[in-house]
């Protein structure tokens, strides 16, 4: 069986950033198509699309209104196709995000069941119920949307509808047939256009508990509400339902040869997590833990060691992210003092505390070298290898992301992660089109640029291409061995393969290297692995 996602490296592609071919200032696949040498050359072994599909962008395309089509603004199926040969081409995979928890407000379904009422077939698939109180005019519970506010909004004849993200994205109703054959559809139609995997939106929220009585949230914590961790038993999330529709989803994209690939995202606990990749489900899930990690030796080897267990107890291959288009850009956060609350540090426009972008800089350096040495798939999300910082200084003005709005101007949202890539040292938008860019660039943004980053052997951007290159050498070997001689407080060491030492240091403080020749390091060396650095040695 071909299982070409053990040990890749995935680029995740946000489209509407990445490259602007007709200069109407958004990202499409055109543009894709045209600059996917970078990713060739960058050594990455595939691509994953954020979502391109036909949609009114209430939340960037995770609200789509047509799963079959292109949003005319980045493109056509033709062009979809174009972008995909051209990726095969150059011997890159090419995975596509599927929703399917949501669908848009502007989706014929919903318009649908809008028009068809109380009681109606139509209403069916999705959540609509009668409200409470008087009139039922309270939501049916107490039930909160993710970007905040109410999970209810009440239409015109008097029900509600239920979306855990923002009121433009109603929530599927995965007790019905219909939605589980339409899905089905979804998948055969994409896998059937040579698409080589899917990575599956909110991945563990699609099945409710929607009996009745429907159950109210309870507040923990002092004003929280309960999660998962509170309450197992969570009406919303992780419900042991959701893993048939895994198990139908395998044996449809069994039928294609070689079967397509899944990637969950699942925002859950490592034993919960992994039950979405048992042999007959998902082929993987994202492991967060590794993200949201501190900035600590033993913090990484716990969560390394988890990781590779939780994906060993169900015959999968962890994977690794530090960055997605939904959080901070790590350099940014690695440059904040540890603890720093990243939404307050954001609502400062990133000036409050004042994050070291070099010490930052250093230490998403040696991430990379981290990240890409550990056994299994690493997601590298664009960008990150241009070392981006995040654009924390966006006008109020210009942000488009929901959580702007829906949080009462409270959580600036996502938008500091999504600004487009910079191409060019200079000229519109950094060469990312010949127009503007629908979120502003920051001042200076193309000194990250991949042309200025090019000719700069010491750039992130050749970093990343000197580790890539170098991967092969060990990645096939899927065990990771603790050197416990050097594995001493805040330095990570560890073996791959036969014979390379990964070397990792996350204290201020130099320390002595080990004999061995160099294959790629995140700084100078003088003999010693300076602080907040990592080394891949090969044994002499
Ligand atoms: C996922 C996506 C995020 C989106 C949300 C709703 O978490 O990564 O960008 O807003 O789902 O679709």
């Amino acid at each position: 069986m071909q299982q070409w996602w053990r040990d890749a490296v995935l680029y995740q592609i946000y489209p509407r950033s990445f490259a602007d071919s007709d200069g109407d200032g958004v990202g499409d696949l055109p543009g894709i198509t045209a600059r996917l040498g970078h990713i060739a050359d960058l050594g990455a072994d595939g691509i994953w699309l954020s979502p391109f599909y036909a949609s009114p962008w209430a939340d960037g395309g995770y609200d789509v209104s047509d799963f079959r089509a292109v949003d005319p603004r980045l493109g056509t199926l033709e062009d979809f196709d174009a972008m995909v040969a051209a990726a095969h081409g150059l011997g890159l995979r090419v995975m596509v995000d599927i929703v399917p928890n949501h669908t848009s407000e502007e989706h014929p379904w919903f318009r649908d069941a809008l028009a068809a009422g109380p009681g109606s077939s139509e209403r069916d698939l999705y959540v609509f119920r009668d409200g409470r109180g008087e009139d039922g005019g309270l939501p049916p519970t107490n039930w909160r949307s993710t970007f905040g506010g109410p999970a209810w909004t009440r239409v015109e004849d008097g029900q509600w509808y239920l979306h855990l993200f923002a009121r433009e994205q109603p929530d599927l109703n995965w007790d019905e047939p219909r939605v589980r054959e339409e899905f089905r559809g979804i998948l055969r139609f994409w896998s059937g256009r040579g698409v080589d995997g899917f990575r599956i939106d909110v991945a563990y929220a699609l099945v409710k508990d929607l009996r009745e009585p429907l159950r109210d949230l309870v507040l923990v914590d002092g004003g929280r509400f309960e999660d998962i961790a509170a309450n197992p038993d969570h009406p919303l999330l992780d419900r042991p339902g959701v893993h048939e529709v895994y198990r139908d989803w395998r044996r449809v994209l069994a039928e294609f040869d070689p079967p397509r690939a899944t990637v969950g995202e699942v925002w859950l606990p490592g034993d919960r997590r992994r039950l979405y990749t048992r042999p007959d489900e998902l082929d993987q899930a994202f492991n967060f833990d590794f993200l949201r990690t501190e900035w600590d030796a033993d913090s990484y080897r716990r969560v390394i060691d988890a990781s590779i267990a939780d994906a060993a107890h169900v015959g999968t291959a962890p994977t690794w992210v530090v960055g997605n288009h939904d959080v901070v850009r790590p350099v940014s956060v690695l440059g904040l003092p540890r603890g720093t609350d990243q939404g307050t540090w954001l609502l400062s426009d990133g000036r409050d505390p004042e994050p070291d972008l070099e010490l930052g800089t250093r230490r998403a350096r040696a991430l990379a070298l981290l990240e890409l040495a550990l056994p299994g798939s690493a997601y590298v999300y664009q960008g990150e290898e241009l070392g981006l910082p995040e654009a924390a200084g966006l006008p109020a003005e210009a942000l488009e992301d929901p959580r702007w709005e829906r949080s009462g101007r409270t959580d600036k949202g996502r938008d500091g992660c999504r600004v487009p890539l910079p191409w060019t040292p200079d000229g519109p938008s950094y060469g990312f089109g010949a127009g503007g860019s629908w979120l502003p660039q920051p001042e200076g943004w193309g000194r990250w640029s991949v042309e200025a980053e090019s000719g700069d052997p010491g750039s992130v951007l050749n970093l990343y291409r000197r580790a890539l290159a170098h991967r092969p050498d060990f990645c096939a070997d899927r065990t990771l061995v603790w050197d416990d001689t050097l594995n001493l407080g805040p330095v990570l060491a560890f073996w791959r393969g036969p014979g390379v030492l990964v070397l990792v240091n996350t204290g201020r403080e130099p320390v002595e290297l080990p004999p061995g020749e160099v294959l790629v390091a995140s700084t100078e060396l003088d003999g010693r692995l300076p602080g907040d650095a990592a080394v891949w040695l090969r044994r002499v």
